[in-house]
């Protein structure tokens, strides 16, 4: 083993990274292994951008995304004290394990405190592979709970009588609709847990342009409940990382105390504002991604695959015939690049 780097925390040394999907830049690749959009942004969005490319490049970004945070509030019918823009949603993700979750207890330092060591950050498996990669680097406990075989989500009876779920847990994450998944959860269902649940919970809500239900009413009734969604994936705008969440003005508050004072790019904010100015034009986008998800869904059912329904962009498929991991190689062979979990 490499001799440990003395100038390096002992809890970076033990980390594993997330490992993002790959992006190799072959001619012709057909790439389905990272959720992204098929179709390009509207063209009103593009040249947005291309008019911001000028001298204001030497200039700040405004540091709270105000522009979008107003056109944002307008949407969700809330005020921009109900939003904070950060660098992909991924950022504020990570900004709530910081501003909402103690670390470990240091056992060298011999902090005996009950009530810390329970402020874990808990989500349900499989779900985002990112959460304990979040908790890890903040050296926070975890509290990992199965979904059910079939993926769908233990209700808040079956939670307690499994007793491994911490109704007091510091941050709970639900990715709904849920990845790798796919699967859809009712609103009814989030309200129950937001009832149940005492600390933060986050509905990550990366997939919900492509479901039939969504939790933002959820973030603007309960004071501890926040939605997290994403430019990146309905609105075709991963290369510009822009997400944020919506929620109480009070978790929105601490959230802008730790972030970073320019966190959006300048681009990001005009291609995201840009973006909410044409959302037919996504809208249009969205029924069709649904429709080919439907029919590859079928196509692949009638050639044996096991396929779960999906309330996403994505399918999570279980081949017939031979092994995942030998389509995986053969679908690459043909330059066609899929995810295996
Ligand atoms: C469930 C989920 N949440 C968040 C993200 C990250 O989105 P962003 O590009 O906004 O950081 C992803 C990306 O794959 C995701 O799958």
């Amino acid at each position: 083993m490499a001799k440990k780097n003395p100038l390096i925390r002992p809890l970076v040394h033990a980390l594993h990274a997330y490992v993002p999907g790959e992006q190799p830049k072959i001619k012709g690749l057909i790439k389905l292994n990272t959720n992204e959009n098929p179709y390009t942004p509207a063209p009103r969005v593009l040249a947005a951008v291309r008019a911001a490319v000028d001298g204001r490049l030497r200039l700040y970004p405004n540091p709270t995304a105000q522009a979008l945070r107003e056109k944002l509030a307008k949407l969700h019918g809330c005020a921009p004290e109900n939003l904070i823009v950060g660098n992909g949603s991924d950022e504020v993700l990570a900004l709530a394990v910081r501003a909402f979750v103690e670390p470990k207890p240091n056992s060298k330092l011999k902090i005996k405190n009950s009530k810390l060591a329970k402020a874990a950050v808990q989500y349900f498996t499989p779900s985002y592979s990112l959460y304990p990669v979040l908790a890890d680097i903040h050296g926070a406990a975890k509290n990992v709970v199965p979904l059910k075989p079939d993926f769908s989500l233990p209700s808040v009876a079956e939670l307690k009588r499994g007793k491994i779920w911490d109704f007091d847990a510091a941050l709970t994450f639900v990715t709904t609709p849920n990845a790798p998944s796919g699967r859809g959860y009712k609103t009814s269902e989030l309200e129950q847990l937001c009832r149940a649940q005492n600390g933060v919970i986050i509905f990550d809500e990366a997939y919900v342009d492509f479901a039939g239900e969504n939790a933002l009413k959820l973030a603007l009734k309960f004071p501890h409940v926040l939605v997290a969604r994403t430019f990146s994936k309905a609105y075709s705008l991963c290369f510009q990382r822009v997400g944020y969440f919506v929620g109480h003005p009070g978790l929105i508050a601490a959230l802008n105390k730790i972030r970073d004072s320019y966190n959006v790019n300048g681009l990001g904010q005009i291609a995201a504002t840009a973006t909410l100015d044409d959302l037919k034009f996504y809208r249009a986008n969205f029924k069709k991604i649904i429709a080919t998800r439907d029919w590859l869904s079928h196509e692949l059912t009638q050639l044996g695959f096991r396929v779960l329904p999906s309330q996403t962009n994505f399918i999570l498929t279980k081949p017939s015939l031979f092994p995942a991991k030998d389509w995986l190689q053969k679908l690459r062979d043909r330059k066609i690049l899929v995810r295996w979990f």
